[in-house]
């Protein structure tokens, strides 16, 4: 493929890191050189260029060959968010599960939420839909999958400290009830977040960037990191 300007060259070298590091902020205009010939590129967006936001890597990559990518790639961590009552937190929950690259985002509860927060990334998630947490619970059980609540309820551990499964569900609560009794006395263990302020709790999304990358820490092969 040639890479006749910066900004396609950045978008066909992944070792140059992601676009927001790259002078092209808002993307790359339209592809400028010979055509390339790789069946991952998308036509409309090599004539019209890719203000998309995603990774320099991908630019000018059709959805489905990046979805594809990613899912070669995924670790083994899903998160799941209760969505009873208030799901204002959900879309910020879908857009980091995207960027620390979860395998699946269970929404449990009601179907709606609210997705602006996502600034679409939910496209390129796997999100799953259970009415209730037990069906969440039978469906984790299927898949050997242990859940691992986060709350700063009675009888948690720390997670600063706690050694999380490789193959996990983390499971977080909304803004108000926390993790619902069901949910919490399904879990493995439930891990809270070491607070030293005023506040009872932090926000639910917060709080998921926090775990999800308590699991990085303990298990991504950072090598393989934008
Ligand atoms: C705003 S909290 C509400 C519940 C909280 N248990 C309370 O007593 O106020 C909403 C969700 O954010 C997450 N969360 C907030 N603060 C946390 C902390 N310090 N440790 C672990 N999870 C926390 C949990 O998933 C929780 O269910």
């Amino acid at each position: 493929m040639d890479s006749p300007s910066p900004e396609a060259d950045a978008a066909s070298d992944p070792g140059r890191g992601p676009t927001e590091w790259m002078p092209a902020r808002r993307g790359v205009g339209p592809w400028e050189g010979p055509w390339p010939d790789d069946p991952r590129l998308d036509p409309e967006l090599l004539r019209g260029g890719d203000t998309r936001n995603v990774v320099d890597a991908y630019r000018y990559w059709s959805m489905p060959a990046i979805v594809e990518d990613l899912d070669a790639r995924r670790h083994g961590f899903h998160v799941a968010i209760e969505n009873f009552e208030n799901d204002m937190n959900i879309g910020t929950v879908v857009r980091t599960a995207n960027a620390f690259l979860a395998r699946e985002v269970h929404i449990v509860g009601r179907k709606r939420w609210n997705r602006r927060g996502a600034m679409v990334t939910d496209r390129y998630q796997h999100v799953r839909h259970h009415g209730s947490v037990d069906e969440l619970v039978a469906w984790a059980g299927e898949q050997g999958l242990p859940i691992v609540a986060i709350d700063n309820t009675p009888g948690s551990v720390p997670l600063e400290t706690a050694r999380l499964p490789e193959r996990c569900i983390l499971l977080f609560g909304q803004e108000g009830p926390g993790v619902t009794e069901g949910a919490q006395a399904a879990a493995e263990m439930t891990c809270s977040i070491a607070q030293f302020g005023s506040t009872r709790s932090i926000n639910a999304g917060v709080a998921a960037g926090i775990a999800m990358h308590a699991w990085i820490r303990q298990h991504a092969d950072l090598d393989r990191a934008w």
